[in-house]
């Protein structure tokens, strides 16, 4: 039987290069499209290493129509897309909020454009629970509602999943399922990928990898002044590994036709919160390493507290996360000192 074959954008990325993995693990051929404005082409290579299948890479930017259009139809029968690529540094977007509007919009209408011209059916949305601001109610399901955005990069994600649901509603062909990845970390058990920011890290996983291995003199923990238990904020990680299955699930639930609507939401986390000062704890748990870190003061922006209800995602998808925090942690270290032994 002929392979289904998806599209991946953004597929040398974190979360992209581990769904392109589970992909191709579970039989897909995977073809990724990547500008490399925030990975390296030598992730296809990890990717070869890690399942025998080197996925095509075409690097080009999304923002090119044209190039895009021409691309795709060179592809023949294309069964789904999972559009990944996007900038996601909220910090950055304050300062740069065209540039955030302009690449993350513009690249989604010219894929749904794509797909409509090329008869492309199915399409997964890489969102974010950003777009919940701070839920009245906690855990937070997908029928909370959607409150004014943070930052102009957590608006692209709202705007983003309002241009999908159109488009899906007045489009015959196009279906679509909108992923809202609470807070994703870890990496592959094969430590041949992992998340690899550029510069000074914003996230926590990747600040506290880069503190412990000396690249950093120590972590401030933005705030112990919140209400919660211990001061410090409450998110819902998950294991990377764990986020890219739900995006195979969700690809096959629209190839399979068993979505029940043209547009379709989930939360995809733990249901479980777990604070800054946790996080650093399981970190020296698994590590042996006491970190260096200091309390400092409140980061502007940041959400007190959030965990998933992620029983619809349970529910329709079968999806659960098995992986623990600790684990999640050890894989992230593991692939740090992979990574940093590589770059000497
Ligand atoms: N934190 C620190 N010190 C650091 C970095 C982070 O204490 O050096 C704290 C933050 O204050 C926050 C927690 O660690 O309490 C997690 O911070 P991250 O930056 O890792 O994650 P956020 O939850 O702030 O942001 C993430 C994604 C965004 C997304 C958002 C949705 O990075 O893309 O979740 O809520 F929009």
């Amino acid at each position: 039987m002929m392979k289904k074959k998806i599209i991946v954008t953004g597929g040398t990325g974190y979360i992209g290069s581990h769904t392109t993995v589970e992909l191709i693990e579970d039989g897909f051929e995977v073809v990724i499209i990547d500008n490399l404005y925030n990975s390296e082409a030598e992730v296809a290579d990890r990717i070869f290493q890690i399942t025998g299948i080197r996925p095509l890479l075409a690097v080009f930017d999304l923002c090119d129509r044209e190039k895009l259009q021409s691309f795709l139809q060179s592809q023949g029968n294309i069964d789904g897309i999972i559009h990944f690529a996007a900038y996601k540094a909220v910090g950055e977007s304050v300062n740069k909020p065209l540039e955030y509007y302009r690449n993350n919009l513009l690249s989604l209408i010219n894929l749904l454009e794509a797909m409509k011209t090329c008869g492309i059916p199915n399409l997964v949305f890489s969102s974010s629970c950003t777009v919940y601001g701070q839920p009245a109610k906690l855990p937070v399901a997908e029928d909370a509602p959607v409150q004014p955005a943070m930052s102009p990069y957590g608006n692209t994600k709202q705007i983003g999943e309002e241009i999908i649901r159109d488009t899906a509603a007045a489009t015959e062909k196009i279906k679509a399922i909108a992923l809202r990845y609470f807070n994703p970390i870890g990496a592959h058990p094969s430590a041949l990928i992992g998340e690899l920011p550029r510069g000074v890290p914003e996230n926590l996983v990747p600040y506290i990898t880069q503190t412990a291995y000396g690249l950093r003199k120590e972590l401030k923990v933005f705030g112990n002044d919140y209400n919660t238990p211990d001061g410090s904020c409450i998110r819902d990680y998950l294991h990377v590994v764990d986020l890219a299955k739900a995006h195979v699930t969700a690809v096959k639930r629209l190839v399979e036709n068993k979505n029940k609507s043209d547009y379709e939401v989930f939360n995809l986390g733990t249901g479980m919160g777990v604070s800054v000062l946790e996080a650093i704890k399981s970190f020296e748990r698994v590590t042996g390493i006491n970190l260096n870190y200091q309390i400092t003061g409140r980061r502007a922006g940041d959400i007190e507290k959030i965990w998933a209800d992620p029983s619809l995602a349970n529910r329709e998808l079968g999806w659960r996360t098995v992986s623990t925090l600790d684990e999640s942690m050890k894989t992230a270290w593991e692939w740090e000192k992979y990574i940093r032994k590589d770059k000497k």
